[in-house]
C-alpha cells in the first residue's frame, strides 16, 4: 500500500490500520513511517487479514505524488520482494485516488514499476549465484470497481509490450563486448522483424561502399569485425504517411581507436550502441502496442578499435553527404557514422528525425546521470520531447545549438574537423550532427550520462537503464494529438 507523507486518511489505509489494530497508526507515532517518499515500512499481521505481512511504501506530499512517483514506488516495492523472496503478492497503489490520473493510467503506471524493477542479466551467472536472486512471486493489482477491470487489464498488457522493449535495450547493452558484434546486432534487429512483422534489412560493408558511407566505414576499418547498417521499418499508419526516423549510435566497443581510451572503465564502453539498442526497443514495443504512426529505425553497427588498418588523427574521410571530415581526435567515432546514418535515412523522406546517442563525456560533466541532453533545430519537436520526458520519467534537458558553437569545428584543411576543444563538447558535437540533417526537423539525445549506471537504480540493477524507450514511446503516443 501507498501512504502520503503525513496523510494516512486514505480509505484503505484507514480500514487496514483498523483491522490490525492500529499497527499503522503506532509505527506513525513511534516515527517509524511518516509517508516521505520513498520510505519503506514492514509489519506482520497475526491472521486479522488474509495476508501474513504489510508493506507500506511512503508516496511523498501528495499535491507532488505524479505517476512518475507510483511507478517509482511500485520498483521500491518490487526491490523489498525480491529481498524478501515472498510468494503472492496483492498491490493496493492503483487504488490511491491521485489527481488527474485515469485508473487505467495507475493500473499501467504500477505495473511498468513492478516490471522495469525486476529486471536482472543472469545470463552469465551459473550455479549457486544464479540462483542467489531473490524473485517477485504472482503479483495482483487491485481495483476496486470491477467496470474498470477491462480497461485496467489493457493497461497491464500496455505495460508488458513497454517493458519487452525495454528489456531488449537493456539486455543489448548488458552483453559483453566479445558477444555483441555488429552482426549480433543485426540478428537480434531480425528477431524483432520476426517475432513482431516489422521490416528488416541490413547493409554489409560492400553495400555502404556503394552508398559512399565513407564516414561510417573509416571508423569501422580498424577492426576485425564488420560494421553492418541495420535499418528496420514499421508501418503503423497509412502506408503514405511520411515516418519518424529514429537513428541511434552503434558502436558495439568504443576503445577510443587511434586515439586510445585509458584503461580505467574501458569496459563501460561495451554500452556505446546504447542508443541503437534504444531504436530497437522502441521499435519492438511500438510494434507490440500497435501504435498508429510509421517508423523507420536505422542503427550504423562498427567497433572502435586500434589496430595497423585504424584511421588516424588527422585523417580526412569524405562522408555520404559528400562533407569531408578531418579526423583529429579518433575517439569522436560516434558523430561520424550518425553522420553517414543521418544522410542514409533522408532517403526515407521522413517527417522528423531523432538521434540518440552516448556521444560525449561531456554530458556527463554537465548534466550527470539524471537527465539525457536535448539539442535540436525544430523548438517544437524538442519541446514535444522535453513534455515526454517528464511523463515518461526519462527527463531531458535542452542545451542552445546556436550556429555561434559551429565555428568550433571549422577545418582549415576539410569541410569540418570531428572535435571542437573542450568548451560545451556536446554542444559541438551535435553542431557537427547538424551539418548532416539537410534541413529535416531534427533532434538529437545525448544519453551519455543515462544509459548506463553503475549503482542500482530505483528501476532496476546497476548497469543498463535501457534509457530512450520509455521516452519514445510516450513520444510516439503524443505525436497524432500533435498533427494536424
Ligand atoms: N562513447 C564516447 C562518449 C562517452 C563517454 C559515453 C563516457 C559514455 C561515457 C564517445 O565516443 C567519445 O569518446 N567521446 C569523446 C569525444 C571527444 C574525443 C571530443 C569524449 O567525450 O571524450
Ligand atoms: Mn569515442
Ligand atoms: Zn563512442
Amino acid at each position: 500500500m501507498g501512504v502520503f507523507e503525513k496523510k494516512f486518511s486514505e480509505p484503505h489505509l484507514k480500514e487496514l490500520d483498523q483491522l490490525i489494530d492500529g499497527a499503522i497508526g503506532k509505527a506513525r507515532r513511534a516515527g517509524e513511517f511518516s509517508g516521505k517518499a520513498n520510505e519503506c515500512l514492514i509489519l506482520h499481521a497475526s491472521g486479522e487479514i488474509p495476508a501474513q505481512r504489510i508493506l507500506l511504501i511512503g508516496l511523498g506530499p501528495r499535491r507532488q505524488v505524479n505517476l512518475e512517483q507510483l511507478r517509482k514506488a511500485a520498483a521500491l516495492a518490487a526491490g523489498q520482494l525480491k529481498k524478501l523472496r515472498l510468494g503472492t503478492v496483492a498491490c493496493a497503489l492503483p487504488l490511491l485516488d491521485l489527481q488527474r490520473t485515469s485508473l487505467p493510467a495507475r493500473v499501467g503506471a504500477v505495473a511498468e514499476g513492478l516490471l522495469l524493477a525486476s529486471y536482472r542479466f543472469d545470463r552469465y551467472q551459473t550455479g549457486e549465484k544464479a540462483k542467489a536472486h531473490g524473485h517477485i512471486g504472482k503479483t495482483f493489482l487491485l481495483i476496486d470497481k470491477p467496470v474498470e477491470k477491462a480497461a485496467a487489464e489493457a493497461a497491464i498488457a500496455g505495460a508488458v509490450s513497454l517493458v519487452r522493449g525495454v528489456t531488449l535495450a537493456r539486455d543489448l547493452v548488458n552483453e559483453p563486448g566479445n558477444v555483441k558484434s555488429p552482426s549480433f546486432l543485426a540478428d537480434q534487429a531480425r528477431s524483432v522483424a520476426d517475432e513482431t512483422g516489422v521490416k528488416c534489412r541490413v547493409l554489409d560493408r560492400v553495400e555502404m561502399q556503394e552508398e559512399g558511407m565513407n564516414a561510417l566505414l573509416g571508423v569501422a576499418q580498424g577492426s576485425e569485425r564488420e560494421p553492418c547498417l541495420i535499418i528496420l521499418e514499421y508501418e503503423g499508419a497509412a502506408p503514405g504517411n511520411p515516418p519518424v526516423a529514429l537513428v541511434g549510435k552503434g558502436v558495439v566497443f568504443d576503445a577510443g581507436g587511434i586515439s586510445l581510451k585509458p584503461a580505467e572503465k574501458m569496459d563501460e564502453m561495451k554500452m556505446d550502441m546504447a542508443g541503437g539498442a534504444a531504436v530497437l526497443g522502441t521499435l519492438l514495443a511500438a510494434a507490440l502496442l500497435k501504435l498508429p504512426v510509421n517508423l523507420v529505425g536505422v542503427v550504423p553497427a562498427v567497433e572502435n578499435m586500434p589496430s595497423g588498418s585504424a584511421i588516424r588523427p588527422g585523417d580526412i574521410l569524405t562522408s555520404m553527404s559528400g562533407q569531408t571530415i578531418e579526423v583529429l581526435n579518433t575517439d569522436a567515432e560516434g558523430r561520424m557514422i550518425l553522420a553517414d546514418a543521418l544522410t542514409y535515412v533522408e532517403r526515407f523522406e521522413p517527417c522528423l528525425t531523432i538521434d540518440l546517442a552516448t556521444l560525449t563525456g561531456a554530458c556527463i560533466i554537465a548534466l550527470g546521470h539524471h537527465a539525457t541532453a536535448v539539442l535540436g533545430n525544430d523548438d517544437k519537436l524538442v519541446g514535444a520531447l522535453l513534455k515526454a520526458g517528464e511523463t515518461s520519467g526519462e527527463r531531458l534537458w535542452q542545451l542552445p545549438l546556436w550556429d555561434d558553437y559551429s565555428e568550433q569545428i571549422e577545418s582549415t584543411v576539410a569541410d569540418i574537423k570531428n572535435v571542437g576543444g573542450r568548451p560545451a563538447g556536446t554542444i559541438t558535437a551535435a553542431a557537427f550532427l547538424k551539418k548532416f540533417t539537410d534541413g529535416t526537423t531534427w533532434a538529437h539525445l545525448d544519453i551519455a550520462g543515462t544509459a548506463w549506471r553503475d549503482k542500482p537504480q530505483v528501476y532496476g540493477p546497476a548497469g543498463a537503464t535501457g534509457i530512450g524507450v520509455r521516452l519514445l514511446i510516450e513520444f510516439l503516443k503524443q505525436l497524432p494529438e500533435r498533427r494536424p
